[in-house]
């Protein structure tokens, strides 16, 4: 049977962290976070491709992709995730499809600035992962293992 693939996409300025305020996201950059992802999948029995755009139109293509190939999705959509409603809709679609999308922030939103307190993707996601740097990701991926068993 063909492995599973699992599409781990990252938003807008996520191509920025090491750089970008590093005391709320951490040192590390998205290079390294794609082989932690890899390792950490490997390990799994699955693949991931880890994707960022800071274009909305491209992330949104990337969550039709999985509804059609039939790929769980790990998705942090970092500022789309506050007023994206195209991008709701588009993982909505992963919701009919009934497969697994799991939203990751790096850091907690919920004790930021009072915009970051609302998500409009959380109502169709199947679980919201906050607060835990990258290792919110390894614990997606460790869901999506349990989920897809
Ligand atoms: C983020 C939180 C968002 O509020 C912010 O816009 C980001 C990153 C996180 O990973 O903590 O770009 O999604």
């Amino acid at each position: 049977m063909a492995k599973m693939k699992v599409l781990v996409l990252n938003g807008p300025n996520l191509g920025r962290l090491g750089v970008r305020e590093p005391d709320v996201y951490g040192h590390q950059n998205l290079h390294q976070l794609a082989r932690q992802c890899t390792q950490w999948a490997n390990d799994l029995g699955f693949s991931v491709e880890v994707r960022q755009s800071d274009d909305e139109a491209e992330v949104i293509h990337w969550i039709h992709e999985a509804v059609d190939n039939h790929n769980p999705v790990i998705l942090n959509p970092a500022a789309f995730t506050h007023y994206s409603y195209g991008l709701a809709d588009a993982a909505a679609q992963l919701h009919t499809a009934d497969l697994p999308l799991i939203e990751v922030h790096i850091s907690n939103p919920a004790s930021r600035e009072a915009f970051r307190r609302h998500s409009v993707i959380s109502p169709v996601a199947t679980s919201t992962i906050t607060g835990l740097g990258f290792v919110g990701y390894k614990l997606a991926l460790e869901a999506i293992g349990e989920l897809e068993k």
